[in-house]
C-alpha cells in the first residue's frame, strides 16, 4: 500500500483502504478501481491523497491505530453530536451511546498495543470537524497511555478530546470556519468556543468534571499566553495540555480550505520549536515517539537524489526507516545498513 497525492492519481489505480465520509458511512470501498470521474470528485471534495495498492508496494502494510469498525462508530457519534440545533435544546446523542463509543476507542487503542501512528490523514474539507474530533480523541489516548494514565483516566481524556470543539456549534459558521488568522471581534468571538462547549456538555451530560475542564482549557498555552484563563504550566489540567498538543498537530496535517496540510515531519518540527512556550515539553517528548515522521507508504526524497517509499518505521529511530527505492526496487535499511549511513531523508513528497 502506498500514499499518492490526489494530483498524482491516475485512473485504474486500486484503492488500498475503505474511505468514509464524516458520518462514518462508506464512501468508497477498498479494492475499487479509480476512474477519472472518481478522481476529479475526490479532488473537488478536498482529499489531499489516498492509499492505493500496487505491485511495487505489495507487502507494505500499515496498521491503523483505530480499527475501521470503531472509527466508523466514533465518526457516527461525533457527527450525531455536532448535528444538534442549539436553539431546540434537544440532546443530540444519549450519554449511554457516547460513553460506549468512548470506551470502544480506548479499548481499541489499548488492545492494539504500543503502536505508532503511521498513516497520512485521508479526509475531505467538509467533514474536517468530525474526523478531527475523532483523531484528537485517538491521539490523546495514545499520549495518555504512554504517560501512564489509568483506564478510567483515559476514558475521561478521550471524551474531552472527542468533544473539545463542540462549542464551535454555537459560533457563527463564518467564524467557526473562518479564514485564519481571524482578527478583532471575530477572533474574540472564536475564543469563546471552549467555554461554550464546556458549559453545553456540563448541562447535557454527567461526565466527571475533569472532562469539562479539559474542554474549557484546550487552548491554554504552557507559558500562560493562551485562553480563556491564561493559566500556565501545571496549573493547566493534564487533559487540556494533551488536547492542546494533539489538536494543533492534527489541524496542521489536515487539508482544509485555504489551509493546506503539511507533512507530519513539518508538524513535528513545529511542535518541537514551540515546546515549553505553547506546549508542555514532557508531552511533546512523548508525542513525537508515537508519530511517524515519515509514515509508512509515503514517498520521500533521499539525500542521494533518489525517491523511495517508506516500508517500515522503527521505534526510537523515527528518522531512519526501512525504505524501498523507487528507481531500483532495492530495500534500504537506513537504520542498520552500513552502506546507507550517509543517506538521509530530505522531504516527504506530497
Ligand atoms: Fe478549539
Amino acid at each position: 500500500m502506498r500514499y499518492i497525492p490526489t494530483s498524482n492519481l491516475v485512473s485504474g489505480m486500486a484503492l488500498g483502504q475503505d474511505l468514509y465520509d464524516g458520518s462514518g458511512r462508506l464512501l468508497l470501498a477498498k479494492h475499487l478501481l479509480l476512474s477519472d470521474e472518481y478522481i476529479s470528485n475526490l479532488e473537488f471534495l478536498g482529499f489531499p491523497g489516498l492509499y492505493i495498492d500496487d505491485e511495487f508496494t505489495r507487502g507494505i502494510e500499515i496498521q491503523e491505530v483505530l480499527s475501521p469498525q470503531v472509527k466508523r462508530q466514533a465518526l457516527e457519534a461525533v457527527h450525531g453530536l455536532f448535528s444538534f440545533e442549539p436553539d431546540k435544546k434537544n440532546l443530540p446523542i444519549s450519554e449511554v451511546k457516547l460513553r460506549m463509543t468512548v470506551e470502544s476507542v480506548v479499548d481499541d487503542i489499548i488492545n492494539s498495543g504500543d503502536i505508532m501512528n503511521n498513516m497520512m490523514e485521508i479526509r475531505d474539507y467538509d467533514n474536517y470537524i468530525y474526523h478531527h474530533s475523532v483523531s484528537v480523541g485517538t491521539l490523546a489516548v495514545m499520549v495518555g497511555s504512554r504517560y501512564g494514565l489509568s483506564k478510567p483516566q483515559l476514558f475521561e481524556l478521550t471524551a474531552a478530546g472527542m468533544l473539545h470543539d463542540i462549542g464551535k456549534k454555537f459560533l457563527d459558521i463564518n467564524i467557526a470556519n473562518g479564514e485564519w488568522p481571524l482578527k478583532g471581534e471575530e477572533r474574540e468571538a472564536y475564543k469563546r468556543h471552549p467555554r461554550l462547549g464546556s458549559e453545553f456538555l456540563k448541562s447535557s451530560y454527567q461526565f466527571p468534571s475533569r472532562v469539562y475542564t479539559g474542554v474549557l482549557m484546550h487552548h491554554e498555552w504552557y507559558n500562560g499566553q493562551g485562553y480563556p484563563m491564561g493559566s500556565s504550566g501545571e496549573d493547566i489540567p493534564l487533559y487540556a495540555r494533551i488536547i492542546k498538543l494533539v489538536d494543533c498537530y492534527d489541524s496542521m496535517v489536515s487539508n482544509r480550505p485555504k489551509r493546506k496540510n503539511v507533512p507530519p515531519s513539518d508538524a513535528i518540527e513545529y511542535l518541537m520549536a514551540r515546546s515549553g512556550t505553547e506546549f508542555d515539553p514532557k508531552l511533546v517528548d512523548i508525542f513525537i515517539r508515537k508519530i511517524a515522521v515519515y509514515p509508512v507508504g509515503c514517498e520521500v526524497e533521499l539525500s542521494n537524489g533518489k525517491h523511495a517509499v517508506v516500508a517500515k518505521n522503527f521505534n526510537d529511530f523515527v528518522l531512519r526507516p526501512l525504505v524501498k527505492v523507487v528507481e531500483t526496487g532495492e530495500l534500504l535499511n537506513l537504520r542498520d545498513d552500513p552502506a546507507a549511513r550517509s543517506i538521509t531523508i530530505g522531504r516527504t513528497v506530497m
